[in-house]
């Protein structure tokens, strides 16, 4: 849906940016004098928002009372978080040895003429999110990817536009 969002308000009933904040608000207020609890608050950051710019880690870091370092070294450590608006879909490529070896490098090259974006990028529609995996247990039927929770074997470079021709 194409939603020009006002920043309080929104034309389509989708959650607005300011009640999103809101909504983090209230989640500060109920973890910060938890000890440990600062990733748990990033993690239902990113659930509610989608992903964490500066602007809301900021925001994050003067709730829980936190140096934003403190906040940005776990956002990086991490792989679950992301700075960048992802897609609706993520496609994790593997670049483990086996499908390495068995043209996983052509499926990502592939992929990123496609979508025209890089690994770690996000299609300009939203789309898609662009990842590689190190193995994704499939070994034996390399190589081997993922769309969201679906696993696709013995994938070659011409079957990657019907797949995506299905989401
Ligand atoms: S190396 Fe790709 S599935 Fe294991």
């Amino acid at each position: 849906m194409n939603c020009e969002a006002i920043k309080d308000q929104c034309c389509c009933g989708e959650e607005s940016d300011q009640q999103k904040y809101i909504r983090i608000a209230e989640i500060i207020d109920n973890y910060k004098n938890r000890e440990g609890s600062l990733t748990q608050v990033l993690y239902i950051s990113q659930t509610i928002y989608g992903y964490l710019p500066l602007e809301l880690q900021i925001f994050i870091a003067k709730g829980m009372d936190t140096p934003l370092a403190e906040v940005s070294g776990i956002i990086t450590f991490s792989n679950f978080f992301s700075t960048q608006p992802r897609g609706n879909h993520t496609i994790k490529v593997c670049m483990g040895t086996a499908c390495y070896v068995r043209g996983g490098k052509k499926l990502v090259d592939r992929l990123e003429n496609i979508l025209s974006i890089q690994v770690g990028e996000t299609s300009e529609d939203r789309k898609y999110s662009l990842e590689v995996a190190q193995c994704l247990g499939a070994c034996g039927l390399a190589p081997a990817m993922m769309i969201d929770e679906v696993l696709y074997k013995q994938v070659s470079p011409d079957r990657l536009k019907a797949i995506l021709a299905k989401y």
